[in-house]
């Protein structure tokens, strides 16, 4: 049985370590098909690498601020044929980036036909779950004002930051990050007024492998996956696609 259609987004952030690495990394990815749309986010510095054409391009980051030195814009982007973009990565989060930069980079980057994929997530849980409130307050702020028709054109990535990366102490279980997508999907429609559930577009993201991916999707109840690590090596993403498509 196939799955409705999945987004798999491949966040390189610093990798790999040189151009033709990326140029042989985006060449041995797997195809977006009608089951599965592929979208690859570079590093900035390897952003004109060569892509398969059913590949999407995407970004890790936008600057708002006008005349920023070492910046770049969504109109820049966008005329480079970028079509989706990382905001509020929690790593981006981490050197500065707040609640209210990143609706601003949403409404810029919506207004350059850009689909932001905006990262959300709790630093860590606790046994009183004051993680809730967190994440009820970061998704309320981070996309504060957005009307319902802009949140159509959005990806929500739930990103618990506990679960990111190799210092990561457990995998987030596919029945906790399910509980966390409804709770995304309950407050965007608070914000927007009655959003139909179905339009919410949401993907997981945090130590996704070829194992765990195809779990994250039945169970998790996620629209897709956002993959740090193992979107470094293109075999494992051709596996990780494989299982994320096909389930019985
Ligand atoms: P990871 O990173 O898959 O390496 O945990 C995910 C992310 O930071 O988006």
């Amino acid at each position: 049985m196939k799955t409705e259609k999945k987004t798999i987004i491949a966040n390189w952030k610093t990798n790999p370590k040189t151009y033709s690495e990326a140029v042989t990394l985006a060449a041995g990815y797997p195809e977006s098909s009608d089951s599965i749309d592929i979208v690859i986010c570079p590093p900035p510095v390897f952003q004109m690498v060569p892509l398969l054409d059913t590949t999407a391009r995407g970004a890790q980051d936008v600057h708002s601020e006008k005349n920023a030195t070492g910046g770049w814009s969504a109109e820049q982007l966008s005329s480079i044929g970028v079509t989706h973009c990382i905001v509020g990565h929690s790593e981006r989060r981490a050197l500065g980036e707040t609640n209210q930069s990143v609706n601003e980079k949403i409404r810029l980057l919506l207004a350059h036909s850009i689909v932001p994929i905006v990262c959300v997530g709790e630093l860590e849980r606790d046994d009183t779950m004051e993680y809730i409130q967190f994440l009820i307050n970061q998704i309320h702020e981070t996309f504060s004002g957005i009307s319902r028709t802009e949140l159509e054109s959005v990806i929500v990535a739930y990103e618990p930051v506990w679960a990111i990366g190799a210092t990561s102490t457990r995998p987030c279980s596919a029945q906790e990050c399910r509980e966390i997508i409804l709770l995304i999907q309950r407050e965007l429609i608070q914000i927007t007024g009655n959003l139909p559930i179905g339009k919410i577009t949401t993907v997981y993201g945090g130590s996704v492998n070829a194992e765990n991916a195809r779990e994250y999707i039945t169970v998790g109840g996620c629209d897709g996956l956002l993959i740090g690590r193992a979107s470094l090596d293109a075999t494992t993403m051709n596996s990780l696609v494989q299982n994320s498509i096909t389930y019985p």
